[in-house]
């Protein structure tokens, strides 16, 4: 049992010597072999009829040699370079090479991107920049306070500007002790002088408000919020009072801008104490 533990690796490794012989052997052209009998019978008996039958016929042993030496020959030549100088790399004129398709393609697609990106951040610098040309958006110098009050006389109470989108109305100077706990200083500035700039845009969905020459409020046609003159919120819907734009009054002109509105006062402020003149031109919009 034991000689048979012993024989098998002794047999493996033997088996493995001979087989990397062997392949050694071929891989270096070293192997050789023998023709079979009928091999060389069958050479023999059909060159007896040749001129050079008299000629002994190499053996396969010695072709295979023949074959070997040569083959070995071939592997162990030296091939040498031509014997050539290197050249000095000159990088190519790019005016001669040219822009390719491909070049050609990306920049173009670059070109386009950027114009079309260029001209969409014009257009919406142009349309977020304020208005220089005095329309809605930009500081508008209204008019002397002559002006402006002949404009409310002749409006009934109201003066409409339709470049600021706004009504301009007087504000009676004895409320300005409640106005000032109430407004901010940019309101209050038009207040001193006498008027409120009032934004026409209804706070509950956005409808132009106008005013009611009858109650001498403004009355929403939409909903029916009401407003007193100054803009307070009085009924309807409305969650505030109407939205105002900043003043400023430059000696006796006054100059509002329409690019800052400020929110209307809260629910409740009454600083005019104001209540309607005359029948409302809208009905409903009771006290919510
Ligand atoms: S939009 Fe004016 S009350 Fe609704």
């Amino acid at each position: 049992m034991n000689v048979i533990i012993i024989a098998i690796p002794v047999l493996v490794v033997l088996a493995a010597i001979l087989l990397l012989g062997n392949a050694r052997r071929r891989d270096t052209g070293e192997a050789v072999g023998a023709l079979s009998r009928e091999t060389v019978e069958r050479d023999r008996s059909a060159r007896a009829g040749r001129a050079d039958a008299a000629v002994e016929a190499p053996s396969g042993r010695a072709v295979e040699q023949s074959v070997a030496v040569e083959r070995r020959a071939a592997s162990t030549a030296v091939v040498t370079r031509p014997d050539t100088n290197p050249v000095a790399w000159v990088p190519p004129d790019p005016e001669i090479i040219g822009v390719n398709r491909r070049q050609f393609l990306n920049r173009s697609m670059v070109g386009v991107s950027s114009f079309s990106l260029a001209t969409l951040g014009v257009a919406m610098v142009g349309f977020l920049w304020p208005s220089s040309s005095g329309g809605f958006g930009s500081k508008l110098r209204v008019g002397s306070f002559d002006e402006i009050n002949q404009k409310i006389s002749d409006g009934g109470g109201f003066a409409y500007y339709p470049e600021g989108r706004m009504w301009v109305t007087a504000y009676p100077q004895a409320a300005l002790d409640k106005a000032r706990n109430t407004y901010s200083a940019p309101e209050l500035a038009g207040m001193e002088a006498g008027f409120v700039a009032l934004y026409q845009k209804c706070v509950h969905l956005g409808c132009r408000v106008p005013q009611c020459l009858t109650s001498q409020w403004f009355e929403c046609p939409c909903h029916g919020s009401k407003y007193n003159q100054v803009g307070e919120k009085k009924a309807g819907p409305a969650p505030r009072g109407l939205d105002r734009f900043v003043t400023e009054v430059d000696g006796n002109v006054l100059l509002v801008n329409t690019g800052v509105i400020i929110q209307g006062p809260p629910i409740g402020v009454n600083t005019t104490g104001q209540e309607a003149e005359g029948p409302a031109c809208i009905t409903g919009g009771g006290n919510h």
